[in-house]
């Protein structure tokens, strides 16, 4: 039987392949050009089929909110797939607003969007990485995994769940040698506040969240500032959880998120967004 190889920690192997999810913007397109730039082979998704950038070797067409696509997606690319050495399932989108306002269909959708197709894709990539005896799958969660946030309740229910999968996943892939890392991102400056899915016309309490959550947005580090760290990360082969982002947001909010009883931490982020009763 062939002896197993492991992945590197300091640098990539010569042929190692990384595959981000929603490489067009923000963190996905910051991730592919610190990866291209440390030496890996980076293929990206989009779902704009005429995508391109020049860190990325391929764009392969993906829409991870629609089952029917991704299940295409699947067949047609399961060798690439088997080849992966690191997934970076990076892909999504928010749906602001109170959850009467979106279409079932736009539930299902960012369900499969944030949580199914992360799942689907890891389960993918596994049996290569396995038999390869190494790998590494991070998942783009978001502080709001811990800390939920008003008006997104979607959102922060899928990262709470791709977070726990990370953790599952965690726990028994280790004998395999391949890593799983969870990070929970704080807020930072992309495309995300102006692609976020938001209902025609909000109230005054979702509109004075919606401020101070944009705001939040506008005003955080750049995308490049996570994709280093998540990329140091990467070459040093390390699992576990990683929180890139501002000091409150990475130290503060997960540890008050830990240790505050739960409805005074759900009154204190109220009145962050605006949102207390008189
Ligand atoms: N920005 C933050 O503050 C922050 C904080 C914590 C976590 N995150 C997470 O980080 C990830 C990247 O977000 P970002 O801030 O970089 O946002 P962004 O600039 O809006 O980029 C989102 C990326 O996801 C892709 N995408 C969106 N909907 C998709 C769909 N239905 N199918 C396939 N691809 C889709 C887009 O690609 P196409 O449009 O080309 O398809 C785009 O490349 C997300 O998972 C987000 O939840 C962001």
């Amino acid at each position: 039987m062939a002896a197993k190889m492991r992945l590197p920690m300091s640098s990539p192997p010569a042929s190692a392949t990384a595959l981000v999810t929603g490489a067009t913007s923000g963190i996905g397109r910051a991730l592919a050009d610190e990866l291209t730039g440390r030496g890996y082979r980076v293929l990206g998704t989009s779902r704009d089929p005429q995508a391109r950038h020049p860190s990325v070797h391929a764009f392969l067409r993906l829409d991870a909110a629609d089952a029917a696509d991704r299940k295409r997606f699947l067949q047609e690319n399961r060798e690439m797939l088997y080849k992966i050495d690191i997934l970076v399932n990076n892909c999504g989108e928010g749906c602001f607003g109170d959850l009467s306002s979106h279409p079932g269909e736009a539930v299902t959708g960012a369900v499969q969007l944030l949580l199914e197709t992360p799942l689907q894709l890891t389960r993918a990539v596994l049996p290569g990485m396995r038999s390869r005896g190494g790998g590494q799958v991070v998942f783009m969660s978001s502080l709001a995994a811990v800390f939920p946030l008003p008006y997104l309740a979607i959102y922060s229910a899928a990262k709470a769940g791709l977070s726990q999968f990370a953790a599952g996943m965690e726990m028994t892939e280790d004998a395999d040698g391949v890593k799983f890392l969870d990070v929970q991102a704080g807020d930072f400056r992309t495309g995300f506040n102006r692609n976020m899915v938001r209902a025609g016309t909000m109230s005054a309490r979702e509109a004075a969240a919606w401020k101070r959550l944009e705001a939040l947005l506008e005003s955080g580090p750049p995308a490049e500032r996570a994709a280093r760290a998540i990329v140091r990360a990467i070459v040093r082969n390390r699992g576990g959880q990683l929180r890139p982002g501002g000091f409150f947001q990475t130290r503060v909010a997960p540890l008050g998120a830990r240790l505050l009883p739960r409805s005074l931490l759900l009154r204190m982020i109220r009145r962050y967004y605006r949102l207390s009763r008189a």
